[in-house]
């Protein structure tokens, strides 16, 4: 799925979540840049590692959030490439390349999946790091129900979560209402498809692509329990 249609509506919800901010930066610090970020957004992670002085090359696919994001980096050490995670080629080699909030997500089949990482330690230095979180399957919990998930401004935003078990599937869909100057409603409707991952499976396709995958439940390193909010993980290659 492209993010062309969710870029405005992404602005709104996550311009300012920054959970997981001080864990890509201390990643950063310690393993040093040049930093391959994939699926970098509207360059909400970008952004907070180039203002310390690290180098960061954004690959992102959606033209819409990748305007935004060279917008809010603009004058700081990114560089924004159009692509997908399934198959780039760029030059350098990375010590740490990461795909921060669920990115991973998008990656909707096996081959998917396999092609992504392949891709990922490719890119690697040897002794590199590949960091990402994505949700706590266990913590998923969808129902019919449209709520309010947000108001800003003059825009509400309102979303349904449909939850495919078999397929390991979640559908949000939204709907935005935005008042105008004048009164009238203008109300858009988006989607988001995402897969979501179990931890056992993501060690074994860590496992399989040559990397040991270590495993926390938050981004201060808290141990990963049922009800931990994110699976925060963090890979090396087995020597
Ligand atoms: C939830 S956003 C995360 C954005 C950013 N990493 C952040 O933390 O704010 C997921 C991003 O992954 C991108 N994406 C979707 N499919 C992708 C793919 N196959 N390869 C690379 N990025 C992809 C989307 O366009 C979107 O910008």
């Amino acid at each position: 799925m492209s993010y062309d249609e969710l870029a405005d509506l992404y602005a709104l919800q996550y311009e300012d979540y920054s959970d997981d901010l001080d864990f890509y930066a201390r990643l950063a610090g310690r393993h040093g840049g040049p930093v391959l970020e994939l699926g970098a957004g509207q360059g909400r992670v970008a952004a907070h590692l180039a203002r310390r002085g690290v180098e960061v090359w954004a690959l992102e696919p959606s033209a819409a959030m990748r305007r935004r994001g060279e917008a809010a980096t603009r004058g700081l050490p990114v560089r924004w490439i159009a692509g997908g995670m399934r198959d780039f080629e760029l030059g350098p080699r990375f010590p740490l390349v990461i795909a921060p909030f669920n990115a991973l997500m998008h990656l909707y089949t096996l081959a998917d999946q396999d092609a992504a990482l392949a891709r990922a330690v490719r890119h690697l230095d040897a002794g590199g790091v590949f960091a990402f979180d994505l949700y706590n399957p266990l913590q998923i919990d969808a129902d019919a129900a449209l709520r309010l998930e947000g108001r800003y401004g003059r825009t509400e935003v309102y979303y349904r979560q449909e939850h495919h078990p078999a397929t390991q599937r979640l559908t949000t869909h939204y709907v935005i209402d935005e008042t105008g100057p004048d009164g009238a409603l203008k109300r858009r409707h988006n989607r988001l498809d995402q897969r979501y991952f179990t931890r056992y499976e993501i060690e074994r396709w860590l496992a399989a692509a040559g990397l040991s995958g270590r495993l926390a439940g938050g981004f201060q390193g808290e141990p990963f329990t049922a009800t931990s909010p994110v699976m925060v993980w963090t890979a090396r290659q087995v020597s």
